[in-house]
């Protein structure tokens, strides 16, 4: 990376991905020049660390992008809605994490391991979006596939973590399981049912198609990142009482044929991915070992016997890093490298 460095804005920084976003830029050692922390009015003096800085959280106003390069979104679509435009008129490059502008035909949507070339199209609104926590870490492992020999279908069952909703989801969790096993009468409010000890098909709204908003996501992300509207993606949701990290079944009919082994050495040289497939030892990916760390796992590899081309797989990542923040500071990374 070149020697320049960069006025940030970080806008949900309060939030649990906004407080990832902060811990990568420090991780990853990101060229910052200044930070700004950006939240509502409800957390304006809250103090949070930067580097060993306390840095007072600010109100997020029209106002706020002044002076700043690149702006980091993670308060909500309506929040990224209204000022990401805002933003970028104010000759700052907003990462925004919502699914807000994901697609729009004028706002690349990019994984780094899979379409870093998309990022030049930011000239366009000024915005690049990061896709659903879900679709990452999927592309993330298939697109060497793809890549290989053509994908024409994928069927997907996802098992996600609370922590995607957001920091009242995770208290929700919590609270709920404290409740039950003190046989306690738990609250619900952030999800319909209670989420301790269950799972709930059933992330994001209800369209009329009978699929949620979280399965049509996959669907269209997948395509626009891939840059393949041939693809079949069809998939279910399922909301799980765990913590950190999302897990997916998939199962993917290729276009030519490939072997599991071939499966797994294409992945274990793949950028991004870690080849966790031991089952002699009973070594497979674990959403509480892909919390924490930046790569997709993917484990379970083995030939779907019931069609000629078929893989089926087992796919963990960390939700909030991957997920979200890696994946937006990746593309920071990138967008300040090459083009700023
Ligand atoms: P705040 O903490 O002040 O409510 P999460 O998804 O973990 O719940 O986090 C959402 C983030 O988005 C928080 O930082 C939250 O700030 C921020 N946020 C929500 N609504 C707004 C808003 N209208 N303006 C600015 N920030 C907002």
């Amino acid at each position: 990376m070149s020697e320049k460095k960069f006025n940030i804005a970080v806008a949900g920084a309060t939030g649990a991905v906004g407080n990832q976003m902060i811990e990568c830029l420090k991780e990853r050692n990101f060229p910052v020049k200044s930070i700004k922390l950006l939240a509502s009015s409800r957390s304006v003096g809250r103090k949070l660390r930067f580097k060993g800085d306390a840095l007072s959280v600010e109100e997020l106003t029209e106002e706020s992008f002044k002076g700043v390069d690149i702006a980091l979104f993670s308060a909500g679509g309506g929040t990224s809605l209204k000022f990401s435009p805002i933003a970028a008129s104010s000759g700052c490059v907003v990462i925004d994490n919502s699914s807000a502008w994901r697609m729009d035909a004028d706002v690349p949507l990019v994984v780094p391991e899979v379409n870093p070339h998309a990022i030049a199209d930011y000239k366009k609104k000024g915005i690049i979006a990061n896709p659903n926590c879900s679709t990452i870490q999927m592309v993330v492992a298939l697109n060497p596939i793809r890549k290989k020999c053509g994908i024409k279908r994928i069927v997907v069952s996802t098992y996600q973590a609370v922590s995607g909703t957001g920091k009242k989801a995770i208290d929700e969790l919590f609270d709920q399981t404290r409740a039950m096993i003190n046989f306690l009468d738990y609250k619900k409010n952030v999800y319909p049912h209670r989420i301790a000890f269950n799972c709930l098909p059933h992330i994001d709204v209800f369209l009329d198609n009978g699929y949620t908003k979280e399965e049509m996501k996959m669907l269209n992300e997948t395509r626009k990142i891939m840059e393949d509207n041939t693809i079949g993606v069809t998939a279910t949701t399922v909301r799980v009482p765990v913590f950190f990290g999302h897990a997916e079944s998939v199962n993917i009919e290729t276009q030519e044929y490939i072997s599991a082994s071939d499966v797994k050495a294409l992945l274990e040289k793949a950028p991004g991915v870690k080849l966790v497939d031991d089952i002699k030892n009973n070594i497979y990916p674990l959403q509480t070992d892909a919390a924490g760390q930046d790569l997709t796992m993917v484990g379970r590899i083995r030939q779907d016997e019931s069609i000629p081309n078929g893989i089926n797989m087992w796919i963990a990542a960390d939700n909030i890093r991957k997920g979200a923040a890696t994946n937006a500071v990746q593309i920071a990374e990138i967008l300040a490298d090459k083009y700023l």
